[in-house]
């Protein structure tokens, strides 16, 4: 129950209502400081965005380039823009005979105006300036675009933002989850009639003049019997809702349906399919595990998990006939021949860490990129940003500062981008020096898949 000094701002409605509410406000107000809340494996390495180049040149060239049109890639919730200029980059840095870069044309499509007024400056970009346009609008809703027009699709991160309901199974019957926001009359801003109607409206330009808000919410959940025969897919759901163990939150990611729909119908005559890479649970055991997460908030954004198992289905269900299911550091370790890491899974690894300050965890993070630095080389420019974090007492933040400031500007691209085994292996000697023993390291590169991972979901036809 809501303690007495909490005011809603709105009534009970079922999750999707309010997690797609919430995040237009979050997008639409934030813009690209939306990385100040949450890092993407896109949003500053390259490596993903390089394995998409290198798998959709090799198939463009054994296909017949388009007549008068070019290939249009879309990329729909499209962040800062760097997984489009990255792609872009290396495609041209590949297609030395211009077969393919010279014919393709790329849609960076999204529902939030300050994220394209982001992507629209954004540098790397700009190099392709003629290659690229930006589009305002609704994943769940792309009615915009001529059918069979698009040659390949790529969302990173989008499905767990799209609407998802939760199910929840008890006894043979099925009860969903509905959600209500409420907020400490204290943390209200001065105006709260005005707030409230601004907030219930989506007043993005109101809003923006706020000081923060989003932080102060707090999110109160009840569950009501449903009947599935309501829902969207009913029968492919039924199917799958019968594997459920009782009590579990099932997030059901109804927007990903609609974006998977979208895709089949978009998709033309030669195409290389739709790829997604997003966060959830990637077998049937991991959403039957008891106590696993459905459901995150970053600074406010409210993201679900995601359920790959029913995607899958749905999307054979919309006819979809070659589907591809796998961790996404499987797709990366395809693509450059070694076995990957995430630096930030790797620094977990460190003896020490499970005692250590959260400010002296940041001080092994930046020590590692400068001891994988020694070795590493980044195809683009770029110097990583790392403000201390509250709290940090004065001498460790001045080690910080310190190394931050010798942090190479062709070094690893972020704390959670992908390293290979070779990388980390050539650069062993400075990292003993930081404690690191070699069985850490190979645990690092051998650990199990939790049962929320991230997962690499390709649709053809
Ligand atoms: C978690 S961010 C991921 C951004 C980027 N793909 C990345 O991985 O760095 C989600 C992105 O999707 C956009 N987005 C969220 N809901 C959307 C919707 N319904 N339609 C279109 N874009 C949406 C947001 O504005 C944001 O750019």
């Amino acid at each position: 129950m809501a303690h007495k000094n909490m005011v809603s701002l709105g009534d009970f409605r079922p999750s999707d209502h309010w997690q797609t509410h919430i995040n237009s406000i979050f997008y639409g107000i934030k813009g690209p400081e939306i990385h100040n809340h949450f890092q993407t494996y896109v949003s500053l390495d390259y490596r993903l965005a390089h394995a998409l180049a290198n798998n959709f040149y090799v198939r463009a060239r054994s296909q017949q380039r388009p007549q008068s049109d070019k290939w249009l890639v879309q990329e729909w919730g499209v962040g800062n823009g760097n997984l489009a200029a990255c792609f872009l980059s290396r495609l041209r840095e590949i297609d030395r005979d211009d077969e393919v870069y010279p014919y393709i044309y790329y849609v960076l499509c999204d529902e939030s105006e300050e994220i394209l007024k982001g992507v629209k400056s954004n540098s790397r970009l700009m190099e392709h300036t003629g290659k690229f346009s930006t589009v305002r609008v609704n994943a769940e809703n792309l009615d915009c675009f001529r059918l069979h027009s698009v040659a390949k699709i790529i969302t990173n991160e989008i499905w767990d933002d799209l609407a998802t309901k939760v199910l929840l199974k008890h006894q043979g019957l099925y009860y969903e989850e509905y959600l209500c926001p409420f907020m400490d009359s204290e943390a209200l801003p001065e105006d709260s009639q005005a707030f409230l109607e601004q907030f219930k409206k989506k007043d993005l330009e109101k809003l923006a003049m706020l000081p923060n808000f989003l932080d102060a919410i707090h999110w109160e959940r009840d569950f009501q019997r449903v009947d599935l025969d309501d829902w969207p897919f009913a029968e492919t759901l039924k199917t799958h809702a019968e594997e459920f163990k009782d009590e579990i939150p099932m997030p059901i990611n109804t927007g990903a349906f609609l974006a998977i729909k979208k895709a089949r119908e978009l998709l033309g005559p030669v195409n290389f399919g739709y790829t997604s890479f997003d966060y959830g649970m990637k077998t049937m055991q991991d959403l039957n595990q008891e106590g696993r997460p459905y459901f995150n908030l970053y600074g406010g954004q409210y993201t679900f998990m995601v359920n790959f198992p029913l995607l899958e289905n749905i999307g054979q269900s919309l006819g979809f006939t070659k589907i591809i299911r796998e961790y996404q550091n499987q797709f990366v370790k395809k693509d450059l021949g070694s076995e990957v890491v995430s630096l930030v899974d790797l620094v977990q690894h460190h003896p020490h860490i499970p005692n250590m300050a959260p400010w002296d965890r940041d001080i092994l993070m930046l020590s590692t990129l400068n001891a994988l630095n020694t070795v590493y080389r980044s195809p683009y420019s770029g110097k990583l940003n790392y403000p201390a974090l509250e709290g940090t007492p004065k001498k460790q933040r001045k080690q910080i500062a310190l190394l931050t400031k010798n942090l190479s500007s062709r070094g690893v691209p972020d704390t959670v981008a992908y390293v290979t085994h070779d990388e980390v292996i050539a650069a062993l000697k400075p990292l003993r020096k930081l404690g690191y023993r070699e069985k850490d390291i190979q645990s690092a590169f051998q650990s199990p898949p939790s049962a929320v991972s991230f997962v690499h979901t390709q649709f053809s036809s």
